[in-house]
């Protein structure tokens, strides 16, 4: 058999036009594989923009940014040698059924109709148990069992390549096979480490570890990728041998392979689990009250060395299952009753995206989440990407949105942030949080006031945490202040859109202001301020009347708020007054409310309602945010909408949060990917849960 990395395209698009998959809730624009931090981050492309329409085999599984992350597997049956992912160049087996949940991407696979494989990729959730959720790794779970009454014979194979350890493909490799504990793994990494850096947004440091059980009938090999999958083929077994040869990624390609040997299949399924991880002893370097210093991975508080993590992981297999498995079945029926099946659909596809863009860092008694602003441009812990992420955070654990906001607090309760408004991010470029010492960080003064006050509100509440109000008051104060000075008529600037551009008096972003001091008055309340608490009230409601005046156009037919002031034509997903509901803050009149929800599907598009009338574009966390606080049918419209999107878009990487609503694919060649943004799909979960 002739194995090659680029052969046999023509054999593999047989494969999966023959082959004809069902898409269980919807076919993603990119299946979800290992999603577990900013750098375990491997998907399957499948949107019709280069993706291959959502089949395993036939095609290579990339990191988010779309390079190869080479993940190999192979089955033999009764001798026959089949691909089941990736492109070795062996026949494919032919997919009969993808289905995703929340921490889960389920593939069933036919081979000849004789077996059938069901191949379960795990990125475990646990976010209630921060021990276990701090782990950077995933599992994937190969089962088989006889379709036809006979048994087979049959054995299983997967690799990885050296690709997962760096984006610098030319970087030397090394690599090591040990067994700890009766499990069998191989070790990769660069030789020459690069700590805290990144090449095409992967990791240059760390240990990657691919690992399966050791028992009896388990074989290893290390090597060219053409040679230890064609011993495969050809053998059904693997030499138990390593290459020593250390060598750049792309020479001779080399993969570090296992074949498990099931033995006799009947119609008992059998299984063979494996695990792919990557272990940096220290993850961040952030500039906090101690200095600019390395933070350790908040796991190595817990395990003496990555040996410890990998064993406790692979073993604890049956619990974070059943951890994950408790965790789907709560999204799956919380969004059903909140809204819909269809609703189920989007957040079950956000999750692992949400949390896959967070890492837990820090000691037990000083934890940190850090969050990448995936895509956009790298920024940590940016404070307008929290918010849309805040539902997803706060609606799993009230503890994990303190951990992101910390760092932001801990830089600017030092006074070691120069502006009087909030800081928008703690650092350029993930994992550096070096913070803005000199603040000449991106701009967006209102916006960021707005959503540190109503998020740090809006943890307090659930938290039952008024410390936590106490502790920060004056922070507190001086971005209210901010809000009080500009709210009203907001200067000309950005808001979290800023692909859009700056606009003054935006009616959206005055309405955050408004809304986060009328959020102030309740954090007086809370803390003892009662004088204060009358005064931002008696603020926040006098700017919401003007705010009516201003910024509604009550002559159109229906009736709609702008875009921003004066512009009657203009309009707009008025999404900030999701807080003044979430909050429970009654500043908005209903009317406002009731107005909104009649006006959007008047403008409604093939995929959904557009962002503002500058553009036809939307953004699908925004559309959340608005279908959370609109009555049944308008949220119909919205969530439909939304699923539609998704089963239809070429895009073909993992969820945008911005899309055309009229073709569906990226607006103004802006390709955000893989953003937590998409955990603004959660705020009707929230909502119905407060
Ligand atoms: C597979 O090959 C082995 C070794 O050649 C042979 O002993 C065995 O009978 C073959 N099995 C089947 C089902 O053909
Ligand atoms: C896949 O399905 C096609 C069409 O039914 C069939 O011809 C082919 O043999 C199948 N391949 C495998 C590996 O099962
Ligand atoms: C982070 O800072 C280190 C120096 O401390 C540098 O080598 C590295 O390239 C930086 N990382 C990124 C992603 O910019
Ligand atoms: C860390 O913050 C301090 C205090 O603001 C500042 O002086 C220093 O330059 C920052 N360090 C880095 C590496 O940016
Ligand atoms: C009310 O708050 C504003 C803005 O912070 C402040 O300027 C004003 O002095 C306060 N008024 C009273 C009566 O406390
Ligand atoms: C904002 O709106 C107010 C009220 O219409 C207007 O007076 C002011 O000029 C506007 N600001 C800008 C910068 O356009
Ligand atoms: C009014 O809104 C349109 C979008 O409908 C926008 O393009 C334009 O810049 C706005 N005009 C002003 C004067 O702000």
């Amino acid at each position: 058999m002739q194995l090659s990395r680029l052969g046999l395209l023509v054999s593999s698009l047989v494969g999966s036009i023959a082959a004809q998959s069902t898409f269980t809730p919807a076919r993603p624009p990119s299946l979800p594989l290992a999603v577990k931090s900013p750098y375990l981050s491997t998907w399957q492309d499948a949107g019709t923009d280069g993706g291959n329409g959502g089949y395993l085999a036939g095609q290579w599984p990339t990191f988010w940014q779309n390079q190869v992350t080479g993940w190999c597997g192979m089955i033999r049956v009764d001798n026959n040698t089949y691909t089941w992912m990736g492109l070795p160049g062996a026949t494919t087996v032919n997919q009969t059924a993808f289905e995703y949940t929340s921490t889960k991407s389920i593939f069933t696979m036919n081979v000849e109709g004789v077996v059938e494989m069901k191949i379960t990729f795990l990125s475990p959730l646990t976010p209630n148990d921060l021990k276990r959720q701090s782990l950077i790794f995933s599992y994937m779970d190969v089962e088989v069992s006889s379709l036809d009454g006979n048994h087979h014979q049959v054995e299983v194979y997967s690799d990885i390549s050296a690709e997962w350890i760096s984006g610098d493909r030319s970087a030397i490799a090394q690599w090591d096979y040990g067994t700890t504990n009766g499990i069998g793994y191989h070790k990769v990494y660069r030789q020459t480490q690069l700590a805290f850096s990144e090449v095409d947004q992967q990791a240059e440091w760390g240990n990657w570890y691919y690992a399966t059980d050791a028992a009896k009938g388990m074989t290893f090999q290390s090597g060219q990728d053409t040679v230890v999958r064609g011993q495969f083929a050809s053998n059904g077994v693997l030499t138990d041998s390593q290459d020593n040869n250390y060598r750049a990624i792309s020479d001779d390609y080399p993969v570090f392979g296992f074949t498990a040997n099931l033995g006799s299949v009947g119609s008992h399924p059998v299984s063979t689990l494996f695990t792919i991880g990557l272990c940096q002893d220290e993850a961040i370097q952030f500039n906090g009250t101690s200095g600019y210093n390395p933070v350790p991975s908040l796991w190595t508080s817990y395990f003496d060395n990555d040996l410890d993590a990998l064993s406790f992981f692979y073993k604890d297999y049956h619990t974070f299952s059943s951890l994950s498995g408790a965790f789907d079945n709560q999204i799956a029926k919380d969004s059903a009753a909140a809204i819909s099946q269809d609703y189920a659909t989007i957040t079950s596809l956000a999750a692992r995206q949400v949390f896959g863009s967070t890492q837990l860092c820090g000691t037990p008694e000083k934890m940190y989440l850090f969050l990448k602003e995936i895509s956009s441009d790298g920024n940590v812990n940016t404070v307008d990407i929290i918010f849309p992420a805040y539902p997803a955070l706060l609606y799993t654990n009230s503890e994990l949105l303190k951990l992101v906001l910390e760092p932001l607090y801990e830089i600017q309760a030092a006074g070691d942030y120069p502006n009087a408004w909030a800081m928008h991010d703690i650092g350029s470029t993930y994992p550096n949080a070096t913070g803005h010492p000199t603040g000449n960080d991106e701009k967006m003064p209102l916006e960021e006031c707005g959503n540190m006050v109503i998020m740090s509100l809006a943890y307090a509440q659930k938290a039952q945490d008024t410390s936590y109000l106490t502790q920060n008051y004056k922070l507190l104060e001086q971005w209210t202040s901010y809000l009080v000075n500009d709210a009203l008529y907001p200067a000309n600037q950005i808001s979290t859109d800023d692909f859009a551009g700056a606009l003054a008096n935006q009616t959206n972003l005055a309405l955050k202001g408004m809304i986060g001091i009328q959020a102030m008055s309740e954090i007086a309340k809370l803390t003892g301020h009662p004088a204060e608490a009358a005064n931002y009230s008696r603020i926040a409601h006098s700017y919401i009347t003007k705010w009516q005046t201003l910024a509604i156009n009550k002559n159109a037919n229906p009736p709609h708020t702008t875009l921003n002031y004066n512009n009657w034509t203009s309009h707009g997903l008025l999404y900030n007054l999701y807080a003044d509901a979430q909050l429970g803050l009654n500043l908005v009149p209903q009317s406002v409310y009731d107005m909104q929800n009649t006006f959007y599907p008047t403008v409604e598009n093939e995929y959904g309602v557009p962002l503002d009338t500058r553009h036809t574009l939307t953004k699908g966390d925004w559309e959340s945010f608005c279908a959370a606080i609109s009555d049944s049918s308008t949220q119909t419209m919205f969530i439909t909408d939304i699923v539609k999107w998704i089963n239809d878009t070429p895009t073909n990487m993992a969820l945008t949060d911005l899309y055309d609503t009229v073709t569906g694919d990226y607006p103004l060649g802006i390709d955000f990917i893989a953003r937590p943004a998409v955990g603004g799909t959660f705020a009707a979960l929230l909502l119905n849960q407060s």
